[in-house]
């Protein structure tokens, strides 16, 4: 059964979407079986797979469809190992279509509930708020993994991030923080001090060993619908790699799977 891992956090822009393609593929080519998510109404892990928005179905329909018993996800092959189920700009009215449904934020567990023996992780990337997409992920999710961009604390999106957790957490006594992520990684102070603010504000929570340098290529790989490992424009591809490898490896060892 596949380990579930949300990518949240309450900012844009800190490496959530980065994070989902790049673990999912790291952990295909560790030789798992990755399915990953897309929550967020702009679409971005769906459009840097290359999915043809003009035809297919994405999460969107499943979610709304009332027909519990027979709704089921549109499941679209990305690479060997790495398959994807894409989202719609549609979601940004899926409170407004939902209002009335039963169980709105339990929906998506069900739909996954459905798949998650066909995959050893399943990772959702989700968009950067508190709404019910990111809700439905931490119900529907065994870890959440919080990415850090290693920029002001006070701008982070890390607090309200955890809070949403610990709420989740009364409601999913499954859900675990897997750790923080630092992303974005360069050589500043703030970038240096950022593991110890974060183990001083959340002693209980794991900071990973793991950092994500800032590189030039990671910002260029979702236009030609490459994962940092298959891209090969311009830039050094090189410290992604290594990078995401190490992460890959490191999820790994935490979730046991
Ligand atoms: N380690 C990195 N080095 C350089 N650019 C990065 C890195 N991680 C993410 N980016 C770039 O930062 C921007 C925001 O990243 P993204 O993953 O889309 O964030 P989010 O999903 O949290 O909004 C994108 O242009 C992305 O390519
Ligand atoms: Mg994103």
């Amino acid at each position: 059964m596949a380990q579930k891992i949300a990518i949240l956090n309450r900012k844009g822009g800190v490496g959530k979407t980065t994070t989902a393609i790049n673990l999912a593929a790291g952990l295909a080519r560790q030789g798992k079986r990755v399915l990953l998510i897309d929550l967020d109404d702009q679409c971005n892990s769906t459009a840097a797979l290359g999915y043809d928005f003009s035809q297919g179905t994405t999460i969107y329909e499943a979610l709304i469809d009332r027909d519990l018993a027979n709704a089921s996800l549109q499941i679209y092959p990305y690479t060997d190992n790495f398959d994807f189920v894409a989202a719609s700009q549609d979601l940004e009215g899926i409170e407004t279509a939902m209002h009335d449904h039963f169980g709105a934020d339990q929906k998506l567990k069900l739909l996954v509930m459905g798949i998650e023996f066909d995959y050893d992780a399943i990772i959702y990337d989700c968009p950067p708020n508190a709404g019910l997409m990111s809700r439905s992920s931490l119900i529907a999710a065994d870890y959440v993994l919080i990415p850090h961009d290693c920029g002001q604390f006070s701008e982070c999106g890390i607090p309200k991030a955890v809070s949403l957790c610990r709420e989740a957490m009364m409601l999913n006594r499954d859900l675990k923080v897997l750790g923080f992520l630092r992303t974005k990684y360069k050589n500043t102070t703030l970038c240096h001090e950022a593991k110890d603010t974060l183990n001083e504000s959340y002693p209980e929570y794991r900071v990973l060993n793991t950092t994500i340098k800032e590189c030039a290529a990671l910002g260029k790989t979702f236009k030609d619908h490459q994962t940092i490992f298959s891209y090969k424009g311009a830039g050094d591809p090189s410290q992604g790699r290594v990078d995401y490898t190490s992460l890959a490896k490191e999820v790994i060892e935490i979730c046991e799977f």
